[in-house]
């Protein structure tokens, strides 16, 4: 029999049928269930998107109605988890918390986090409660008091009111809704992949998330648009990024924001977000991010002829909302959990193992040494 071929990293490998995201990875096109991304993110609500990925359909009024209410009712945080929060260290990463938090929700709601519950009861807790976690998380970190629930605030503000002070304009509101709607599904990317793994076992919702947001937290996936803020400090000016990024080239190392594996073109979620990028900059009279970004992207571009992804502008809107640069991968966590739920249930729709083998490289005919014979 010949050899099995290794697939590395699974490149390539059609794993499952699914009916929530498609990837048109040559035409640079993103779907959500039939709808293009540019589509969503010029005309629908976050809240309408994630209704879409659970429901199948975009809601009418009344369901959107609906969603909203019980989101905002579901904001609450158990008083036994806001005993946890409080008692990790305020050095703690907030993926680190957000993960914890996740898991510890698990104990005490373990109606939703029964293995198999196809509800998408779950699935609104989740997407409700992590805002409130990091909201919670960060005031205390920074010495603020709890936030408020903020009924009468779209997830988008909700989400801005509890990582950041001061008024929301609505051009924040809306490039926060953007954002959210880019980050809200993306097929078969490592974190969704990791809670369908887990959700394959016919484990619970809440343990499927919990992996996902551990899987997401790396730099090589949620992590990346971190680097890329590092990487514009480390520039400072933009007449510096040629021979910042260039050294960096030449050492082999990864320029943050960049590649992707399945696009070949440029991310359809990185033109809106480099648009967003222009937007909000313009309106705060700071374009400087956007400025050295066009730079790092030229240069990329030119010496390696790699395309933007999602990670490369996003740090720069956020960053312009005044949200702390180690909360941006955890804002992506509060989009994608909308994506990890979907998945999930539809793993349980259809649930099949998945159980991928490896090619053994190893030795098979060693003889046990005794401890003491051994050299
Ligand atoms: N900077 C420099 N070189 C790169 C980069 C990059 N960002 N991305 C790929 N390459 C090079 C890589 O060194 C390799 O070159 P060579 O063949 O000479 O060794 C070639 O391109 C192919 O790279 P690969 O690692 O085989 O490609 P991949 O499909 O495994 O990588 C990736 C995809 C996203 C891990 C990679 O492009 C990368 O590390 N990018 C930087 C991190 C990043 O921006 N991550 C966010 C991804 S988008 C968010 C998400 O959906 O999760």
């Amino acid at each position: 029999m010949p050899e099995p071929t290794v697939q590395r990293g699974l490149e390539d490998v059609v794993a499952l049928e699914s009916s929530l995201c498609f990837i048109d990875g040559r035409g640079g096109r993103l779907i959500y269930r039939g709808y293009d991304i540019r589509d969503l993110a010029a005309n629908a609500t976050f809240e309408e998107v994630a209704y879409l990925l659970w429901y199948g359909q975009l809601p009418n009024r009344g369901q959107l109605d609906e969603l909203r209410q019980r989101l905002v009712m579901l904001r609450t945080l158990p008083p036994e988890l806001l005993t946890i929060l409080d008692r990790l260290p305020t050095t703690s990463s907030p993926m680190d918390v957000l993960r914890t938090a996740v898991s510890a929700l698990a104990l005490l709601e373990p109606t939703e986090s029964q293995p198999g519950v196809t509800s998408i009861g779950g699935a609104l807790r989740l997407t409700a409660a992590l805002p409130s976690i990091l909201g919670y998380y960060h005031r205390r970190r920074s010495g603020q008091p709890a936030p408020p629930t903020h009924p009468e605030l779209s997830h988008a503000a909700y989400v801005l009111a509890v990582l950041r002070n001061g008024p929301i304009a609505p051009l924040d509101e809306k490039a926060m809704d953007v954002a959210l709607t880019l980050h809200a599904d993306h097929e078969l990317n490592a974190s969704t992949f990791a809670a369908r793994v887990t959700a394959s076992t016919l484990s619970d919702l809440y343990s499927a998330i919990t992996s996902a947001i551990g899987t997401l937290k790396g730099p090589l996936h949620g992590g990346a648009n971190e680097r890329v803020m590092e990487l514009l400090e480390e520039i400072q000016l933009p007449e510096r990024t040629e021979e910042v990024v260039k050294a960096k080239l030449a050492r082999h190392e990864r320029i943050m924001g960049f590649g992707h594996r399945v696009y070949k073109v440029e991310d359809p979620r990185a033109t809106i977000l480099r648009d967003w990028s222009h937007r909000v900059g313009e309106e705060k009279g700071n374009l400087s991010y956007y400025d050295r970004l066009r730079r790092v992207e030229e240069v990329v571009h030119r010496e390696k002829g790699l395309y933007p992804n999602v990670d490369l502008y996003s740090g720069s809107v956020y960053t312009l909302l005044d949200i702390p640069k180690d909360l941006f991968t955890p804002v992506f966590a509060v989009s994608r959990v909308t994506g990890w739920t979907a998945h999930v249930l539809e793993e349980y729709q259809d649930l099949r193992l998945i159980r991928p083998t490896s090619n053994y490289v190893g030795p098979t005919d060693l003889t046990y040494v005794p401890i003491d014979a051994r050299p």
